[in-house]
């Protein structure tokens, strides 16, 4: 029999602000960090900048067709700062504004809930010159940032989401540096993990003040960590990576604490005297939902300092490490199958994640803000996309959650990742994650088989056979 989703299950997409607007400088658009690291060479494969992207900016009526078409119940997007508050703090940009508020609008006039991150990586340059997420004044500017947008869109929309994946905001930002800053700096990222927490928690406080009946969310890329051998070293080192990749942010923003062991573990790089009295309150403001991204594993030992490092994260390769204070561990790679990108699939491990949240906070309510997978698509002598291998993707993922949610997980919803092909940071064009196919040239949608898949469990809450069983490449 195949599976069912209780008809108030949400079905949704999401995209992000960099990856799909373009008008970088258009109608008072001020520059992010990913517009500066974007066009400094060697940051990005082939040179690819978010200039144009999906020119959503301009087509943004259209592809609000698709999301209606596809009969999504959310949808969730970001709110590019710098297009809404160009230098990050100051004047607002009403022009920023107005493009927000019709596009939420328009949702609300389709049915579909507008689910609104409100910082996706785009960090205004001005605030990076003035030192970035690594500086406490970061976390009150965005706190003034969260009260213009959430004044001037308010419980329109109807979920908040403070910010995407920080995890990725501070140590590939600035550890390993792969994204956006770029910077290298191990003590910085760690400040920077502080300073996002608590910009969570402010603009949380803000939410809940100004837009009551609107609900907040925080979106984490959680780690499952699988030791590579059931040695005392090796589960350590899983310990290890849990704590900077998942209780870094569980922590203060569920418990209102940062773990004795990831500060004694980081103890050689900062004293994390940046975290002030109260702060950790703050971080902790009670979630309508935590939003959870989840693609693959990572598979874990401990290094035994002379055989080849692998490092295989996923997370891009640099020589820095994003894993800061974690010399002693390394990332083993991992069976296949691998997506375009390199992960692994493995939907067992979103069953375990979801399983785990279950366990350590059990009465809070979950959502994937996140799933899905790149592959070398291809468009068919028949002008289709048969991405089966994304089908096939989708089909045992969604499965997985099935599974969680027999389990006793309390699931609200899925989004996959992604409603159009994107900008996919330093992988630039080169990954395609859509379900709708974006041909660059010309800017023209085309709807792949995992589109109108998907569509059809939108409709019917029962999942589809994965038509034609895809092969994954490996
Ligand atoms: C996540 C990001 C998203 C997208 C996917 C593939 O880490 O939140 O913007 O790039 O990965």
């Amino acid at each position: 029999m195949a599976r069912t989703f209780s008809p108030d299950f949400v079905w949704g997409s999401a995209t992000a602000s960099y990856q799909i607007e373009g008008a970088a400088t258009e109608d008072g658009r001020g520059p992010s960090i990913w517009d500066t690291f974007s066009h400094t060479p060697g940051r990005t494969l082939n040179g690819d900048t978010g200039d144009v992207a999906d020119d959503h900016y301009h087509r943004w009526a259209e592809d609000l067709g698709h999301i209606a078409a596809l009969g999504l119940d959310a949808y969730r997007f970001s709110i590019a700062w710098p297009r809404v508050q160009p230098g990050g703090s100051g004047a607002f940009n009403q022009a920023g504004l107005d493009f927000y508020s019709r596009l939420v609008d328009r949702l609300l006039e389709h049915g579909v809930r507008p689910v609104a991150t409100m910082y996706h990586w785009d960090l205004p340059q001005e605030l990076e010159d003035a030192g970035g997420w690594p500086v406490r004044e970061t976390a009150l500017r965005f706190q003034d940032y969260a009260a213009g947008i959430v004044g001037a869109l308010g419980d329109r929309v109807h979920t908040w989401t403070t910010l995407n994946e920080p995890w990725c905001a501070a140590y590939l930002g600035y550890a390993s540096g792969v994204h956006a800053p770029g910077r290298t700096e191990p003590a910085a990222a760690l400040a920077a993990v502080h300073h996002l927490n608590l910009a969570h928690g402010l603009a949380g406080r803000v939410v809940r003040e100004a837009a009551p009946t609107a609900e907040l969310s925080v979106t984490l890329n959680l780690h499952v960590s699988r030791p590579a051998s059931e040695s005392d070293a090796d589960r350590d080192a899983v310990r290890r990576i849990d704590a900077l990749g998942n209780r870094a942010f569980l922590g203060p923003m569920l418990d209102g604490a940062y773990p004795a062991d990831l500060l004694a573990d980081t103890a050689s790089v900062t004293d994390w005297s940046f975290v002030h009295e109260g702060d950790e309150k703050v971080a902790a403001q009670p979630l309508d939902v935590l939003g959870v991204n989840y693609y693959m594993t990572n598979l874990v030992r401990a290094w035994d300092g002379v055989s080849p490092r692998s490092d295989a994260d996923g997370h891009g390769s640099s020589a820095h490490s994003p894993w800061v204070a974690a010399d002693g561990v390394d990332f083993l790679p991992q069976h296949g199958p691998h997506t375009a990108m390199g992960w692994n699939i493995d939907p067992t491990g979103m069953t375990e994640l979801l399983l785990r949240l279950k366990r350590e906070y059990p009465s809070q309510p979950l959502m994937i803000t996140e799933n899905g997978a790149a592959f070398d698509d291809v468009v068919s002598p028949d002008g289709a996309v048969h991405d089966a291998n994304r089908v096939d993707y989708l089909h045992r993922h969604i499965d997985a959650v099935g599974e969680a949610i027999d389990q006793g997980a309390d699931v609200r919803g899925y989004f996959v990742w992604s409603l159009l092909d994107n900008f996919e940071w330093s992988f630039g064009y080169d990954r395609r994650f859509g379900i709708i196919r974006v041909d660059y040239d010309t800017q023209e949608r085309l709807w792949k088989d995992s589109a109108h898949w998907y569509q059809r469990l939108v409709a019917t809450d029962e999942l589809p056979p994965p038509a034609g069983g895809g092969t994954a490449v490996s």
